[in-house]
């Protein structure tokens, strides 16, 4: 059984029910779609193949009511978000934010924020602080069910201020952390998400969490127990 209900299968493939209590998805399913309908779109960068596959499997699981995810930069991943909803029949909302243009960083994208999801009504696109505006947005539409996507700021303090902003309002979400990949100091990479989860879960032990830990940039998808 998926945290919210069963996953409805791809298109007009047999629906795929989980007959364990365990996170699972058909395999087949997901890599046919990630393989002929998200690729051609989406490409392998700046999400490769195993975080496509992820991402899909996560969602489709989880079946969540609406999607939260910051920040936006071109739109890569609303556009999967929006894809994988899209083909799966999922009853998800997307709702991607961005800082504000005025507000400087170093991934600021500027005139180019959202192109790969402009001409796409559905999704709902804001501005301000990711978490902030999210949780603003989910009280104002009393949303029950929400799924968070974080890949705005990777500075440890950021997402584990995020980190704790969700449990505090929505204990039960599911959420994933984008750049969590763990390689030692020697390797000069920003450890930051990875040690914001690492020191997250020694105080919050009611996830169960799991990730692509090949290779860079990395994801870590955080479950709530039942
Ligand atoms: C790595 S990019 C995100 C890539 C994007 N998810 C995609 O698929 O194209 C990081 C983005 O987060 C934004 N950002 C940084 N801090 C943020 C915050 N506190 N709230 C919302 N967005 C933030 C940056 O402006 C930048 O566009």
């Amino acid at each position: 059984m998926g945290i919210f209900s069963r996953q409805k299968s791809f298109r007009s493939h047999t629906p795929f029910i989980p007959q364990g209590n365990q996170f699972e998805v058909n395999m087949w399913e997901t890599s046919e779609f990630v393989s002929k309908k998200l690729l051609p779109v989406v490409s392998y960068h700046p999400f490769p193949l195993s975080e496509l596959v992820f991402m899909v499997a996560a969602l489709v699981y989880t079946r969540p009511d609406y999607l939260f995810e910051w920040g936006t930069h071109v739109g890569k991943s609303a556009r999967i978000w929006y894809e994988t909803a899209r083909a799966f029949d999922l009853p998800t909302q997307i709702v991607t934010v961005d800082l504000p243009p005025d507000v400087e960083h170093v991934e600021q994208p500027g005139q180019r924020r959202g192109e790969l999801i402009r001409h796409l009504s559905s999704i709902t696109q804001l501005l301000g602080d990711g978490v902030t505006t999210s949780l603003a947005y989910a009280r104002d539409y009393s949303v029950v069910r929400p799924f968070f996507f974080l890949d705005g700021d990777h500075e440890y303090a950021s997402v584990l201020r995020e980190l704790k902003a969700i449990h505090k309002r929505y204990p039960h979400a599911p959420l994933i952390v984008h750049d969590t990949f763990y390689q030692d100091d020697a390797s000069g990479y920003n450890c930051g998400p990875h040690r914001a989860i690492k020191d997250f879960l020694t105080s919050h032990l009611d996830y169960r969490h799991m990730e692509t830990a090949l290779g860079l940039p990395g994801m870590t998808l955080l479950l709530p127990k039942l």
